[in-house]
């Protein structure tokens, strides 16, 4: 099962959820392996990060050029499940991606300037779907504001989305909030599910990955 995390627009939150998920698939013994796809390297300053004495939290590569699809290809016969990080930017890296995967994550922050690029990256989804028809993408609401005055835009967001009518998008029906928790446990090169404790970062992530989870299940089922 190959998972690619796209989106164009930079800062969406593509690294920070790739991390957390190839995290917490490991820490529930999947057999994971995460493609850094972006010449800026994030996973591996993420793991720079983390304490020498900590075990990996999980397997992965660098992974640039042509290739990616071939090589990753042949990564999906020893692992489970494949998680690509893309960078902020249309790529080679990400167009071969989205030609390979089962499903593709896009996280999509609220704000006007994230919005008004989006559409260049549905039409891009489009095209890999003519080629990768049984391609699912699922967009999920990235770093909103919990501020409850500031929920207008997440519901705009959701209007816009709405008018799209987008066919055979999945909007998910959990939002991931900008949180602090997320910035810190990067900074210390852990996932989110690696902190003890209640955490609303951490109820947001797990959520999602349910959600996510239940739809890998029905594909798998279906395949
Ligand atoms: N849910 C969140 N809450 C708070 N901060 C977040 C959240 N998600 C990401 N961030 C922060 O936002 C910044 C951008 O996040 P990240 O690097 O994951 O985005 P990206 O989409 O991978 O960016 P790029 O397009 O450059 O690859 C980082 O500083 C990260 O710590
Ligand atoms: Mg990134």
């Amino acid at each position: 099962m190959i998972i690619s995390i796209v989106n164009e627009k930079g800062g969406s939150g593509k690294s920070t959820l790739a991390i957390n998920l190839a995290t917490e698939f490991k820490r529930i013994n999947k057999d994971i392996i995460l493609i850094d796809a972006d010449p800026q390297r994030s996973i591996e300053h993420f793991l720079n990060f983390r304490d020498e004495k900590l075990e990996l939290p999980f397997n992965s590569l660098s992974k640039l050029g042509e290739t990616l699809a071939k090589e990753v290809k042949n990564l999906q016969e020893k692992y489970e499940i494949v998680i690509i990080d893309t960078g902020g930017r249309d790529s080679k890296e990400m167009r071969q991606a989205l030609i390979i995967s089962s499903i593709v994550i896009i996280p999509i922050v609220p704000s006007a300037l994230d919005i008004s690029v989006f559409e260049k990256m549905i039409n891009i989804i489009e095209e890999a779907k003519i080629i990768n028809e049984s391609l699912i993408p699922l967009i999920v609401i990235s770093r909103a504001s919990p501020n409850p005055f500031l929920n207008k835009k997440i519901s705009q967001l959701k209007e816009y989305l709405v008018k799209k009518n987008l066919k055979d998008f999945i909007l998910s029906q959990n939002i991931i909030f900008e949180r602090e928790a997320f910035r810190n446990t990067i900074f210390n090169g852990k996932g989110i599910t690696e902190i003890d404790g209640d955490n609303k970062a951490k109820k947001d992530f797990l959520n999602f990955f349910e959600e996510l989870n239940i739809l890998l299940d029905n594909d798998l089922e279906q395949n």
